[in-house]
């Protein structure tokens, strides 16, 4: 049984994360998609509430298990089991800090292989950042993420309240 893991932020989830998630998913017999506790960074939404709406998007996939984890990745990588850590690429520019954690995750786990997965070029722009900055403003933002997450997105820049 060959197991991966797609670790992120995923604060919140876009239609570029579950892309690669579904691909993924047909590539590996059990994908864990790992939402990073990182309360420091300041998150707009909790780890709960990251995990409910990630979930909630991938409920269709029978092999891929949400959840959380803190501290070293390639930890909890071995702690599943993990053959690979998946990570999606967008443009070039993702290159640099892909390829430094990618280098240093082999480093300290050289069993474990990360796996770059490129973006659907209908995607390749879209970030959590990007979709937080419009739907912020106001901006419609329901072609880059599930309906469920755009109306969270809502309701929390309605209350201007952070998810720690
Ligand atoms: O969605 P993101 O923010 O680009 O994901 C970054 C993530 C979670 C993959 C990365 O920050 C991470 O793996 N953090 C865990 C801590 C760790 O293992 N650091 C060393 C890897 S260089």
């Amino acid at each position: 049984m060959k197991a991966a893991i797609y670790p992120g932020s995923f604060d919140p989830v876009t239609y570029g994360h579950l892309d690669i998630v579904a691909r993924a998913a047909d590539l590996f017999d059990k994908l864990y998609v790992a939402v990073l506790n990182n309360p420091a960074k300041s998150p707009l939404f909790s780890v709960h509430e990251r995990i409910e709406m990630l979930s909630d998007a991938v409920s269709h996939l029978a092999n891929v298990c949400v959840e959380s984890f803190s501290g070293l990745v390639v930890e909890y990588a071995r702690a599943r089991g993990a053959i690979a850590i998946v990570r999606g690429l967008r443009a070039v520019s993702d290159f640099e800090a892909e390829f430094k954690m990618a280098s240093m995750n082999s480093h300290l786990a050289p069993e474990i292989e990360t796996v770059f997965m490129m973006t659907v070029s209908e995607y390749s722009f879209v970030s959590s950042s990007i979709v937080k900055e419009v739907a912020s403003l106001g901006g419609d933002v329901r072609a880059y993420v599930p309906e469920r997450v755009a109306v969270r997105l809502a309701e929390r820049f309605a209350t201007g309240s952070s998810g720690v």
